[in-house]
């Protein structure tokens, strides 16, 4: 186990968490900002790359359990580049059934403060699509404001971002 909150569990993703994965990363809307839904072959990428990312790093997106529904989301510490900058971003991305609830912002809260006390990061990110206003409000919730304005080219379409940050 990573962390536990309030209501959460923030754990490593296991080979078995591909269909719980499926329900997020393949619904349309839930994947507006990443430009439509994945198809099974792009989830199952998606994980390995996360599995991928623990041996690598030590470090990755984390399953998130809710205590009798599963899991619900995922969030958790990814290195990511913007512009020429190697960082530490916070990622998070839920099923659409458990929006509105708090659950995102208590998650990335405790990824937020894991990456401080593991890993002693200066700073945490958050690249956030211009027009994922729900992701925005979730950084703001972590304590960021906005730092920087840069596009990531994604599934061949350039993508205006808000890079979000907070300091330890
Ligand atoms: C980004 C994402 C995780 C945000 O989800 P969210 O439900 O808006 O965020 P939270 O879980 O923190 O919930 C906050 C909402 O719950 C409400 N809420 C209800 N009970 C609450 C509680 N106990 N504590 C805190 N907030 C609570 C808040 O008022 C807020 O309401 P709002 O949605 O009307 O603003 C979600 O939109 C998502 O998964 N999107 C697709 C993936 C994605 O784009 N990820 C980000 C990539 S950068």
């Amino acid at each position: 186990m990573i962390a536990r909150t309030e209501r959460l569990v923030l754990r490593p993703m296991t080979a078995d968490d591909l269909e719980p994965l499926r329900a997020i990363l393949s619904d349309p809307i839930a994947m507006t900002a990443y430009e439509g839904a994945f198809d099974d072959d792009e989830s199952a990428q998606w994980l390995a790359r996360n599995l991928r990312r623990y041996d690598d790093d030590g470090f990755g997106l984390w399953a998130v359990d809710l205590a009798g529904s599963g899991m619900i989301g995922q969030c958790g510490i990814t290195r990511q580049r913007i512009d020429d900058d190697e960082v530490l971003e916070v990622g998070y991305l839920f099923r659409r059934a458990y929006w509105h609830r708090g659950y995102a912002a208590e998650a990335a809260t405790a990824a937020r403060d894991w990456g401080f006390r593991e890993l002693g990061a200066e700073t945490i990110w958050a690249k956030v699509r211009d027009t994922n206003l729900a992701s925005m409000n979730v950084a703001i919730r972590l304590g960021m404001t906005v730092r920087r304005r840069f596009v990531v080219r994604y599934r061949g379409v350039d993508m205006p971002h808000l890079g979000f940050a907070v300091d330890r």
